[in-house]
């Protein structure tokens, strides 16, 4: 079971709290200087970042995502604004070569990933699309957010309903509450360590475990004191991974 990005295409919410002022502001400062880059966004859902990506600088920005309304979406601002950014459907869990980039870029897509047989094939898709020594950021979910945390963090956008997951593979449920519509979110439990494990695989020897980032606008506008159990509760990962060239190997 994973979630129908289709059905909530229209109504999938990037603007909750945590993630404008944190997960955002820290993705983009991770990815850093795009200019005269190649960038593939993958799960770009209907492109924001991708559109962000290109408007930065980047010489050629490609965004795919397996969910053809999320692309359909994402093409349709294309032709109201053109930017020349390329969208495509594409399934990253089936490992596949689109072209070599100096940077892959996820925002929200690596906990999607259901089984571990998937989670490793979507980092070989990312290795297998990049030029060696190309970087791969990702900002997402934290697998391993402990769950003692999880009544604390409401007030950012976000609530976790599962119970405490048990062994890999286990669903982990979020509800985003947008407008007063409740939106369901399916990702899945798997630790740091077959993370590291499923990265090293694919042929990246660097991987930097990043800590948030809360944007100055976030610190003005609500204060320091109100991300503390944020940060505590550890509820996203921030990583940057390095190829190293000897990426596409097998598992
Ligand atoms: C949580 S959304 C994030 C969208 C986008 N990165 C953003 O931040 O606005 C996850 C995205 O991953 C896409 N996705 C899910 N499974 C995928 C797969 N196997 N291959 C490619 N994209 C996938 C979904 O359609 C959705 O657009």
């Amino acid at each position: 079971m994973t979630t129908d990005y289709d059905a909530i295409a229209l109504s999938y919410p990037n603007e909750l709290l945590y993630m404008v002022y944190v997960d955002t502001y820290t993705y983009f400062q991770l990815i850093g200087d795009v200019r005269g880059k190649t960038v593939l966004d993958i799960g770009c859902g209907r492109g924001e970042a991708s559109q962000r990506l290109k408007l930065m600088g980047a010489t050629h920005v490609v965004g795919v995502d397996a969910f053809p309304k999320m692309i359909q979406l994402a093409q349709q601002e294309e032709a109201r604004t053109p930017l020349g950014v390329e969208y495509r459907v594409m399934d990253v869990m089936t490992p596949q070569k689109i072209g070599e980039f100096d940077l892959v870029v996820a925002f929200s897509v690596i906990s999607i990933a259901p089984t571990r047989e998937a989670l490793f094939n979507t980092f070989q898709t990312v290795a297998m699309n990049l030029k060696p020594g190309g970087r791969f950021v990702t900002v997402g979910l934290n697998p391993e957010q402990r769950p003692e945390t999880y009544k604390l963090i409401d007030k950012y956008g976000i609530r976790i309903v599962n119970p405490p997951p048990v062994k890999e593979g286990d669903l982990l449920q979020a509800i985003a509450v947008v407008d007063g519509e409740e939106i369901f979110f399916e990702d899945y439990y798997f630790t740091r360590a077959t993370y590291n494990e499923g990265l090293a695989a694919a042929g990246f020897s660097q991987v930097i475990w990043h800590e948030p980032q809360i944007s100055p606008e976030g610190i003005a506008q609500f204060g320091h004191s109100f991300w503390q159990d944020f940060i505590d509760s550890r509820v996203s990962i921030y990583l940057e991974c390095v190829n190293t060239g000897f990426g596409q190997k097998k598992q």
